[in-house]
Protein backbone atom coordinates (compact mmCIF):
# COMPACT_ATOMS: atom_id res chain seq x y z
CA UNK A 1 0.00 0.00 0.00
CA UNK A 2 1.31 3.39 -1.23
CA UNK A 3 0.00 6.31 0.93
CA UNK A 4 1.28 10.28 0.34
CA UNK A 5 2.00 12.40 4.01
CA UNK A 6 1.47 15.36 2.92
CA UNK A 7 1.04 19.25 3.91
CA UNK A 8 2.24 22.90 3.90
CA UNK A 9 5.91 23.08 4.44
CA UNK A 10 6.37 23.27 8.57
CA UNK A 11 3.06 21.17 9.42
CA UNK A 12 5.33 17.85 10.03
CA UNK A 13 5.58 15.56 7.58
CA UNK A 14 9.61 14.56 8.25
CA UNK A 15 9.16 15.08 11.79
CA UNK A 16 5.97 12.12 12.03
CA UNK A 17 7.82 9.76 9.13
CA UNK A 18 10.72 9.78 11.09
CA UNK A 19 8.44 8.61 14.22
CA UNK A 20 6.82 5.92 11.44
CA UNK A 21 10.24 3.88 10.31
CA UNK A 22 8.83 0.83 11.95
CA UNK A 23 5.44 0.90 10.64
CA UNK A 24 6.40 1.75 7.14
CA UNK A 25 9.22 2.34 4.55
CA UNK A 26 9.68 6.28 4.40
CA UNK A 27 10.70 8.20 1.12
CA UNK A 28 11.93 11.47 1.47
CA UNK A 29 10.34 13.08 -1.65
CA UNK A 30 12.24 16.34 -1.28
CA UNK A 31 15.19 14.61 -0.66
CA UNK A 32 14.69 12.46 -3.41
CA UNK A 33 13.87 15.00 -6.09
CA UNK A 34 17.60 16.76 -4.93
CA UNK A 35 19.75 13.66 -4.68
CA UNK A 36 18.32 12.02 -8.25
CA UNK A 37 17.85 15.35 -9.77
CA UNK A 38 13.95 15.07 -10.40
CA UNK A 39 13.74 19.13 -11.18
CA UNK A 40 13.30 20.67 -14.59
CA UNK A 41 15.57 24.13 -12.81
CA UNK A 42 15.57 26.22 -10.27
CA UNK A 43 12.99 29.25 -8.78
CA UNK A 44 15.48 31.79 -7.99
CA UNK A 45 12.65 34.07 -6.44
CA UNK A 46 11.70 31.11 -3.99
CA UNK A 47 15.05 29.74 -3.83
CA UNK A 48 13.37 26.36 -4.41
CA UNK A 49 13.57 23.80 -7.17
CA UNK A 50 11.21 23.63 -9.58
CA UNK A 51 9.85 19.83 -9.39
CA UNK A 52 9.49 17.35 -12.71
CA UNK A 53 6.42 15.20 -11.71
CA UNK A 54 7.26 13.24 -14.89
CA UNK A 55 10.33 11.91 -13.48
CA UNK A 56 9.55 11.89 -9.88
CA UNK A 57 7.05 9.72 -10.90
CA UNK A 58 8.81 7.22 -12.81
CA UNK A 59 11.35 7.48 -10.16
CA UNK A 60 8.78 6.24 -7.39
CA UNK A 61 7.62 3.68 -9.37
CA UNK A 62 10.80 2.35 -9.86
CA UNK A 63 11.96 2.51 -6.21
CA UNK A 64 8.21 1.16 -5.21
CA UNK A 65 7.55 -2.09 -7.27
CA UNK A 66 9.16 -4.30 -5.80
CA UNK A 67 8.16 -2.95 -2.12
CA UNK A 68 4.26 -3.19 -2.99
CA UNK A 69 5.13 -7.07 -4.44
CA UNK A 70 6.38 -7.56 -1.09
CA UNK A 71 2.93 -6.26 0.38
CA UNK A 72 5.19 -4.00 1.85
CA UNK A 73 3.30 0.01 3.26
CA UNK A 74 5.18 2.72 1.66
CA UNK A 75 4.85 6.40 2.90
CA UNK A 76 5.96 8.97 0.56
CA UNK A 77 6.37 12.24 2.61
CA UNK A 78 6.55 15.39 1.36
CA UNK A 79 4.33 18.47 0.35
CA UNK A 80 4.58 17.14 -3.54
CA UNK A 81 3.15 13.40 -2.62
CA UNK A 82 -0.37 14.17 -3.05
CA UNK A 83 0.28 14.60 -6.78
CA UNK A 84 1.43 11.24 -7.36
CA UNK A 85 -0.49 8.64 -9.53
CA UNK A 86 -1.03 4.98 -7.43
CA UNK A 87 -1.44 6.10 -4.47
CA UNK A 88 -4.26 4.29 -2.19
CA UNK A 89 -4.77 7.05 0.12
CA UNK A 90 -3.41 10.74 1.41
CA UNK A 91 -3.08 11.82 4.55
CA UNK A 92 -2.76 15.72 4.86
CA UNK A 93 -1.50 17.16 8.24
CA UNK A 94 -2.26 20.47 8.83
CA UNK A 95 -1.49 23.45 11.60
CA UNK A 96 -3.47 26.20 12.37
CA UNK A 97 -1.25 29.50 10.88
CA UNK A 98 -0.98 31.26 13.49
CA UNK A 99 1.06 28.20 14.84
CA UNK A 100 2.66 27.24 11.64
CA UNK A 101 4.20 30.95 11.81
CA UNK A 102 5.75 30.85 14.64
CA UNK A 103 7.07 27.09 13.51
CA UNK A 104 7.67 28.83 10.37
CA UNK A 105 9.72 31.87 12.18
CA UNK A 106 11.99 29.30 14.28
CA UNK A 107 13.66 28.28 11.04
CA UNK A 108 14.65 31.18 9.72
CA UNK A 109 12.45 31.58 7.17
CA UNK A 110 11.99 34.97 5.31
CA UNK A 111 8.78 36.95 6.08
CA UNK A 112 7.29 36.29 2.17
CA UNK A 113 7.93 32.18 2.68
CA UNK A 114 6.48 32.56 6.44
CA UNK A 115 3.21 34.57 4.67
CA UNK A 116 3.11 32.92 1.34
CA UNK A 117 2.62 29.21 3.29
CA UNK A 118 0.29 30.67 6.52
CA UNK A 119 -2.15 31.73 3.78
CA UNK A 120 -1.64 28.58 1.96
CA UNK A 121 -2.81 26.62 5.00
CA UNK A 122 -5.49 29.01 5.68
CA UNK A 123 -6.77 28.33 2.28
CA UNK A 124 -6.95 24.60 2.29
CA UNK A 125 -4.60 24.54 -0.71
CA UNK A 126 -3.01 21.40 -0.02
CA UNK A 127 -5.81 19.81 1.03
CA UNK A 128 -8.03 21.20 -1.76
CA UNK A 129 -5.28 19.35 -4.56
CA UNK A 130 -5.33 16.32 -2.66
CA UNK A 131 -9.17 16.17 -3.07
CA UNK A 132 -9.08 16.61 -6.73
CA UNK A 133 -6.56 14.07 -6.62
CA UNK A 134 -7.73 11.18 -4.56
CA UNK A 135 -11.39 12.29 -3.73
CA UNK A 136 -12.79 9.96 -1.66
CA UNK A 137 -9.17 8.90 -0.13
CA UNK A 138 -8.43 11.78 2.01
CA UNK A 139 -7.77 12.17 5.88
CA UNK A 140 -6.69 14.84 7.85
CA UNK A 141 -4.70 15.32 10.47
CA UNK A 142 -4.29 18.72 12.77
CA UNK A 143 -1.30 18.64 14.57
CA UNK A 144 -1.99 22.16 16.43
CA UNK A 145 -2.45 20.55 19.82
CA UNK A 146 -0.96 17.45 19.32
CA UNK A 147 3.04 16.29 19.94
CA UNK A 148 4.73 14.56 17.09
CA UNK A 149 4.32 10.95 18.82
CA UNK A 150 0.12 11.99 19.40
CA UNK A 151 0.41 13.01 15.64
CA UNK A 152 2.23 9.53 14.37
CA UNK A 153 -0.30 7.62 16.51
CA UNK A 154 -3.22 9.31 14.78
CA UNK A 155 -1.55 8.62 11.60
CA UNK A 156 -0.82 4.73 12.69
CA UNK A 157 -4.53 4.65 13.74
CA UNK A 158 -5.56 5.67 9.99
CA UNK A 159 -3.04 3.28 8.63
CA UNK A 160 -4.83 0.85 10.83
CA UNK A 161 -7.75 1.37 9.01
CA UNK A 162 -6.94 1.00 5.63
CA UNK A 163 -4.82 -2.07 6.08
CA UNK A 164 -7.78 -3.95 7.85
CA UNK A 165 -10.48 -2.45 5.43
CA UNK A 166 -12.21 -0.63 8.50
CA UNK A 167 -13.92 2.72 8.14
CA UNK A 168 -11.27 5.99 9.09
CA UNK A 169 -12.43 7.69 12.65
CA UNK A 170 -14.77 10.86 11.68
CA UNK A 171 -12.30 13.33 12.94
CA UNK A 172 -10.20 12.28 10.33
CA UNK A 173 -12.46 13.21 7.35
CA UNK A 174 -11.72 16.50 5.40
CA UNK A 175 -13.96 19.12 6.33
CA UNK A 176 -13.65 19.56 9.89
CA UNK A 177 -10.93 22.39 9.17
CA UNK A 178 -12.20 26.19 9.05
CA UNK A 179 -9.23 28.66 9.35
CA UNK A 180 -10.87 31.01 6.67
CA UNK A 181 -10.86 33.67 8.84
CA UNK A 182 -7.36 33.71 8.90
CA UNK A 183 -6.64 33.79 5.08
CA UNK A 184 -8.82 36.93 5.62
CA UNK A 185 -6.42 38.63 8.64
CA UNK A 186 -3.65 37.94 5.91
CA UNK A 187 -4.61 39.66 2.99
N1 LIG B 1 2.22 17.55 16.33
C1 LIG B 1 3.32 17.79 15.62
N2 LIG B 1 3.60 16.98 14.58
C2 LIG B 1 4.70 17.24 13.84
N3 LIG B 1 5.58 18.24 14.06
C3 LIG B 1 5.34 19.07 15.10
C4 LIG B 1 4.19 18.87 15.91
N4 LIG B 1 4.18 19.82 16.86
C5 LIG B 1 5.28 20.57 16.65
N5 LIG B 1 6.00 20.12 15.60
C6 LIG B 1 7.25 20.75 15.13
O1 LIG B 1 7.01 21.34 13.86
C7 LIG B 1 8.18 21.26 13.03
C8 LIG B 1 7.79 20.54 11.74
O2 LIG B 1 8.92 20.47 10.89
P1 LIG B 1 9.08 19.38 9.75
O3 LIG B 1 10.43 19.58 9.16
O4 LIG B 1 8.73 18.03 10.28
O5 LIG B 1 7.94 19.87 8.73
P2 LIG B 1 7.69 19.38 7.23
O6 LIG B 1 6.22 19.29 7.07
O7 LIG B 1 8.49 18.17 6.94
O8 LIG B 1 8.21 20.62 6.37
P3 LIG B 1 8.82 20.67 4.86
O9 LIG B 1 7.65 20.57 3.91
O10 LIG B 1 9.46 22.01 4.77
O11 LIG B 1 9.78 19.53 4.71
C9 LIG B 1 9.23 20.50 13.84
O12 LIG B 1 10.06 21.43 14.46
C10 LIG B 1 8.38 19.74 14.88
O13 LIG B 1 9.07 19.48 16.08
MG1 LIG C 1 10.00 17.80 5.51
Amino acid sequence: MKIALTGTPGTGKSTVAALLRDTARIIDLNRSIKEKKLYTGVDRLRNSLIADLTKIQSYINSITTNIELLNGLIIIEGHLSHMLRGIDAVIVLRCHPRVLEKRLEDRGYTRSKIDENTQAEALDIILCEAIDEALDRVYEVDTTNRTPEETANAVKEILKCLIDGERVPPEYLPGRIDWIEEAEKRR
